[in-house]
């Protein structure tokens, strides 16, 4: 073991527990934009297509990452959408200008071949309304064409067009990032909320039982950051289950000591929304707890794409948004796990956005291959590993200066127990100079080895993945185990999963 390493110490106690592991935290997003859908899931000339077009190889990745619930049209799009356009045969389906992204969508793909794919992939659909464009009479038809048996004009349809069985879709957004100025029918907090609530009544008459989320801020950087969640939810709180949170990172002006400690913002994004929920419920007498959905996080090199010139034409799925991840991004993304898993007690669910192509953890190309960027490996370590129960560990750390969050601890991490009582610690090293010498008090665990050890990491801190060399940053077995004292030597910039048993 280096004798240089800095030292870093938490304590793992079954006793200190936070709340279940949620599966739906392992959720990610698929969206009509750029080549997620058309040449993402769906390309059915592609030589690995199966009988409805999808590609089995993207259908392979997504179970290997463990996907939980998948959430769909969007984004942006879906503020701009007509699901009508997408059901039905596909000779008669009509190509629409999609404002959102400036492409033209096709709608060879709708809700019915979403449902079907998520059948396959294994995965709970998750379906966002247009709250944009349209409104309540538009998300009652298509909850009621989704979700009812049968006997009613639009669920015939669903049937008529080939989906006997209800979609019984549980979670729907309504709307999305209503806050945001970019949004097509962009709204302000009254205005949302008194949609959002009258919306959420109706479709609560339809099936009283649906997961019902409301949009929160697009970003804790939202002028009305705070503000928004607090009127939305004064109009909303009784017939809404969760509220939104979106975030999105990248490493500024080369500051990558910011970048690594970016997970900070999202506590604090998680915080400020559960104390203004929790205000609200106060207000109103209220017994009922919002949680959150944190539908869209990631890394997203945003401000390069907001520099880019928009396209002047309307392509076809063009490629947009496809983010080449690097180390760095894979072990700033593992943060972000460690804290969305931190939160499990009120973070119930979270969409990794996206899964295919765009800002996601599996690329492809048109008619070729598709290979995991190294973001695929924290997210799909955490999505197998995280089981049981969520237990606090509170490490103690050396830290370092932040310019964007100041004072920083070097080690990130969480602990949890699976139902036969092994336990799996998760951390980050966010030393971009040094390896930590991570040291585990187990002691109430009664006896436990380090049983195995895996870390993520590359001495070049920008090495990415590519088609041609799919496995240059992949997890590897860490040889610096000891066990008596447990301790483990987590390399500089580093995504570290331990195993205890
Ligand atoms: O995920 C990309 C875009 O980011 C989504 O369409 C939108 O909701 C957010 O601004």
């Amino acid at each position: 073991m280096s004798t240089t390493a800095r030292e870093a110490h938490l304590t793992i106690d079954p006793a200190f527990r936070v709340a279940p592991v949620r599966r739906r935290t392992f959720g990610t997003f698929v969206e009509h934009l750029g080549r997620c859908v058309y040449t993402g899931i769906y390309e059915p000339g592609h030589p690995s297509a199966d009988e409805d077009g999808f590609r089995r190889d993207v259908l392979d990745l997504t179970r290997e990452l463990g996907v939980s619930t998948v959430r769909y049209p969007g984004g942006n799009f879906v503020s701009g959408y007509r699901w009508e356009d997408g059901v039905g045969p596909r000779e008669r389906r009509p190509r629409r200008l999609d404002l959102a992204w400036h492409s033209t969508e096709t709608n060879e793909v709708g809700v019915d071949e979403f449902v079907a794919w998520c059948r396959k992939a294994g995965v709970e659909p998750m379906m966002a309304v247009n709250l944009g464009t349209r409104g309540i009479a538009e998300a009652v038809d298509l909850l009621e064409y989704c979700n009812h048996p049968s006997g009613t004009a639009l669920s015939d349809r669903r049937i008529a067009n080939g989906a006997k069985q209800p979609h019984d879709i549980r979670m729907w957004c309504l709307g999305n990032e209503m806050d945001g100025f970019w949004q097509t029918g962009h709204k302000t907090a009254r205005e949302y909320g008194r949609l959002a609530a009258e919306t959420a009544r109706a479709m609560r008459m339809v099936d009283p039982d649906l997961e019902l989320v409301a949009c929160g801020s697009s970003g804790s950087s939202m002028p009305t950051f705070g503000a928004w969640e607090a009127e939305v939810l004064e109009h909303t709180y009784d017939v809404v289950d969760l509220v939104s949170c979106h975030a999105y990172y990248e490493e500024k002006d080369g500051d990558l000591g910011s970048f690594l400690a970016c997970s900070t913002d999202m506590e604090y994004f998680i915080r400020s929304v559960v104390a203004t929920a929790d205000h609200v419920g106060a207000r109103l007498k209220s017994r009922k707890r919002i949680d959150i959905s944190f539908d869209e996080w990631n890394i997203w090199y945003l401000s390069r794409h907001q520099a880019a010139e928009p396209p002047r034409d309307w392509p076809v799925a063009p490629p947009l948004l496809e983010d080449h991840y690097h180390l760095a991004d894979a072990v700033a993304l593992g943060g972000l796990i460690i804290t969305l898993v931190r939160n499990s007690d009120r973070v119930t669910a979270a969409s990794l956005a996206q899964l295919v192509n765009v800002i996601a953890p599996i690329m492809t190309e048109p008619g070729g291959r598709a290979w995991r960027q190294t973001t695929f490996h924290p997210f799909a370590q955490a999505s197998r590993y995280a089981s049981g129960e969520v237990l606090r560990v509170e490490p103690v750390s050396p830290s370092y200066e932040t310019a964007e969050y100041g004072e920083v601890p070097l080690l990130h991490a969480v602990a949890t127990r699976a139902d036969d009582g092994g336990v799996t610690v998760f951390a980050v090293n966010r030393s971009t100079d040094g390896p930590l010498s991570l040291e585990i008090d187990a002691r109430a665990l009664g006896g436990v080895r380090v049983t195995g050890a895996t870390t993520l990491t590359d001495a070049d801190v920008y090495a990415r993945n590519t088609a041609d060399q799919p496995d240059r940053v992949a997890p590897r077995a860490n040889p610096h185990v000891e066990q008596d004292p447990l301790r483990v030597l987590l390399p500089p910039v580093s995504w570290n999963v331990i195993h205890l048993g």
